[in-house]
């Protein structure tokens, strides 16, 4: 089965009901010829979350969360479930991103327990692993990033969930890696997590690219061996960009 490419926009911190209106840009666009060459979902603030589902439903562009906390309910204020996100209509939640590893002091095993978390509600986690800029400097960068699929991923993951390779220096920055460094890293990533979930899982998880994916760049990044799509950041809060990238895939 060869691996369906995904396309995931990541708003982080971003986006006001107005910004519906993108969702449903992105749905407009999403024509029958690229829904048979990828699948894109929009990650959207869980603020926006159960509002948007129509709206990706209409245009079938699916929809994820940015985070989920490891229990299913209980007394955590200002935390929202897996089991939440699943409720209000998500059906992938991004886990372990940088930007929270950084934030929220999240450790690979918290990172392994929402994934878990989202499995267990019925969620597909996007896992994402990267090396800071002093790490690649240092020669670290496969050793960091094996670390982190070591670490973060439930060992008892099925082939179906999603790892997103993102160098920390490459996010927001317009720095990319090259294309050699992208084509190393993810054949090293796939054979990382066949080796965590065995089975021949690692020839089913897609491997995202993330950090600076743009209209301008997908194409060639997307052309790399082994990877399987984008985790796309800025370029993703407008339906413009955001579909110009996916059209790398058309
Ligand atoms: P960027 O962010 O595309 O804005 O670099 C990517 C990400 O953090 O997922």
């Amino acid at each position: 089965m060869p691996r369906r490419p995904l396309v995931a926009g990541n708003w982080k911190m971003n986006g006001l009901l107005a910004s519906l209106a993108e969702i449903a840009a992105m749905g407009a666009a999403y024509d029958d010829v690229l829904k048979e060459k990828a699948e894109l979902i929009v990650c959207p603030p869980a603020t926006l979350v159960g509002l948007a589902v129509e709206l990706t439903a209409r245009g079938a562009i699916g929809l994820g969360a940015q985070d989920c906390h490891p229990l299913a309910s209980g007394a955590h204020t200002g935390d929202i479930s897996a089991e939440m996100l699943k409720n209000a209509g998500a059906s992938y939640v991004i886990v372990g991103h940088s930007e929270r590893r950084a934030d929220h002091a999240e450790t690979d095993a918290i990172v392994q327990a929402k994934a878990t978390a989202a499995l267990r509600a019925g969620l597909t986690p996007i896992i994402c692993v990267g090396e800071t800029r002093a790490e690649r400097e240092a020669g670290d960068a496969l050793g960091v990033v094996g670390a982190q699929i070591e670490g973060s991923l439930p060992a008892d993951a099925p082939g179906t969930i999603v790892v997103a390779y993102e160098p920390v220096w490459a996010i927001g920055t317009g720095l990319t890696p090259t294309l050699a460094d992208v084509a190393q890293m993810h054949a090293f990533a796939r054979e990382r997590i066949e080796a965590r979930l065995g089975g021949g899982k690692g020839a089913t998880v897609r491997i995202l690219y993330g950090g600076s994916v743009k209209p301008a760049n997908a194409r060639e990044l997307m052309g790399v061996g082994n990877v399987d799509g984008a985790l796309v950041g800025g370029a993703s809060l407008t339906a413009k960009d955001f579909m110009a990238i996916a059209d790398a895939y058309r």
